[in-house]
């Protein structure tokens, strides 16, 4: 691979851990506020982010490149609410599907077709990914008065996923 295409791969790699991060700082976030929904729901999401930055490495790793593994900056401990959460999430995963369209641009460059085939699971999952954080800061405004914060707790994977 072009060092260019590595380069680029390895950064999208560290992206997808820092955001693994930020979600599992979310997680612990939502438990300290007392929202179990929130905080099983963004752990989940943790966990697919890692999935993510595992799957670059891997790709990196069957091409003869051994990645550069981090490092991750620690995300932010303290926000003032969900609605902080949802603008940041709905900001965050719209520049992330910037950064992997970047990142296609190089593979389309540098006419590397198995990193192009590669990346198409990544540009379909961020339909996804903004599907959701949409959904999400939409749910979050609903909820600016009285308990509806406690049944959007509740339900939060389902609402967003379809799924608990
Ligand atoms: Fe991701
Ligand atoms: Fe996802």
């Amino acid at each position: 691979m072009s060092p260019d295409l590595i380069a680029a791969l390895n950064k999208q790699a560290n992206r997808e851990l820092s955001t693994s991060n930020l979600f599992r700082t979310l997680a612990y976030w939502a438990d300290a506020e007392h929202l179990g929904g929130f905080a099983k729901f963004f752990a989940t999401q943790a966990e697919e982010e890692e999935d993510h930055a595992k799957k670059f490495y891997q790709y990196l790793t069957d091409r003869g490149t051994v990645p550069s593994v981090g490092p991750v900056e620690a995300a932010k401990t303290s926000y003032e609410g969900l609605l902080e959460i949802a603008n940041l999430l709905y900001a965050h995963e719209r520049e992330n599907t910037k950064c992997i369209h970047a990142l296609y641009e190089v593979a389309l460059s540098t006419k590397d077709y198995a990193t192009q085939v590669f990346l198409h699971a990544f540009i379909t999952e961020q339909v996804e990914e903004e599907s959701w954080t949409d959904k999400l800061l939409t749910k979050v405004k609903q909820t600016a008065c009285g308990g509806a914060l406690f049944s959007l707790d509740r339900h939060i994977s389902k609402e967003l996923l379809g799924s608990d």
